[in-house]
């Protein structure tokens, strides 16, 4: 059985929905108090055994790049400084023996396509996909979950989590079975379905385990929802051949693709930060209790 290495991070998306914020920075930079969305999925893979961080890119993404490269001028000048808990933790945004490969997503024709042109670097591989904007906390981490499943199961897995039925159309749906403890038996996957045509209320997160054999369906895969070569299109005829799990992971979601999902994740992690934390509870308690009852 092959292990999972590596971990394609589709980020060549636009960020429409934080515009202006995102006019020239990626939305994988946004923060959560300190620390870029970027970050926590690529340590999230980490955590996970991935060694070999694949980045599906393209224009005005630059800074991602940046943020796991080398920063030399930085480091010394911290160095003379004696800032050392800052450079340690310069120092710590990409442990060691970790990769980092780049390729450009030239036009942006959907999940699908982002993942095909992964192709190349991932090759015959069993590989896993994050995005993002999907902030998942988790203990143990969700892809090490998933990862953990794949090694006993051996076969393509999906992150899922109970949506409300008014949200069906911003998600993959999962039509499944109970298998396992958390563990279904996918029986079909429909991309973003009105509520009224879900075939459940099980939604896709941003989290899958793919064989390689997702490649040959995704290149035959016509457009389908908004016109985009959907990964969801590619699962669903993969379905045809192999089995597919859904994983109900074990952790918190915050949707940092929406406002109102990043504010909640900024006021959590705010809330448990080691050097903001107590201070920000301390005023978010004086706030509430000068709110008008
Ligand atoms: C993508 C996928 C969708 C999945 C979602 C999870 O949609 O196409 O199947 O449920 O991510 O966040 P997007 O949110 O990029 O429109």
């Amino acid at each position: 059985m092959q292990k999972i290495t590596k971990a394609v991070f589709p980020v060549a998306g636009m960020g429409t929905r934080f515009l202006p914020a995102t006019k020239a920075s990626p939305k994988e930079m946004m923060p959560v108090v300190d620390k870029p969305l970027i970050q926590f999925a690529v340590e999230e893979a980490v955590a996970a055994g991935v060694t070999d961080m694949i980045f599906v890119t393209g224009r005005s993404k630059r800074a991602i790049e940046d943020h796991f490269d080398k920063a030399y001028e930085l480091e010394t000048e911290l160095e003379l400084r004696g800032k050392n808990q800052l450079l340690e933790a310069l120092r710590n945004v990409l442990p060691k023996n970790i990769n980092c490969i780049y390729i450009r997503q030239a036009v942006a024709l959907g999940l699908g396509h982002a993942v095909l042109c992964a192709k190349p670097v991932v090759g015959n591989e069993p590989f896993a996909v994050l995005l993002a904007d999907d902030l998942l906390a988790g203990d143990p981490p969700v892809m090490r979950q998933m990862v953990d499943a794949y090694n006993f199961y051996n076969c393509s897995l999906l992150g899922v989590q109970d949506v409300a039925r008014e949200d069906t159309a911003s998600y993959g749906i999962v039509a499944s079975r109970p298998m396992a403890e958390r563990l279904e038996q996918v029986s079909a996957i429909v991309e973003k379905p009105k509520p009224e045509e879900a075939p459940s209320t099980l939604g896709v997160v941003g989290r899958y385990i793919l064989t390689p054999r997702i490649f040959h369906h995704l290149e035959n895969a016509n457009p389908g929802s908004g016109g985009e070569i959907q990964l969801t299109d590619g699962i669903a005829a993969l379905l045809s051949e192999q089995q597919v799990l859904a994983c109900r992971y074990n952790g918190v979601r915050y949707d940092c693709g929406s406002k109102i999902g990043y504010l909640r994740a900024m006021v959590e992690f705010g809330l448990t930060h080691p050097e903001v934390g107590a201070e920000f509870r301390a005023y978010l308690d004086s706030r509430n209790s000068r709110a008008p009852a």
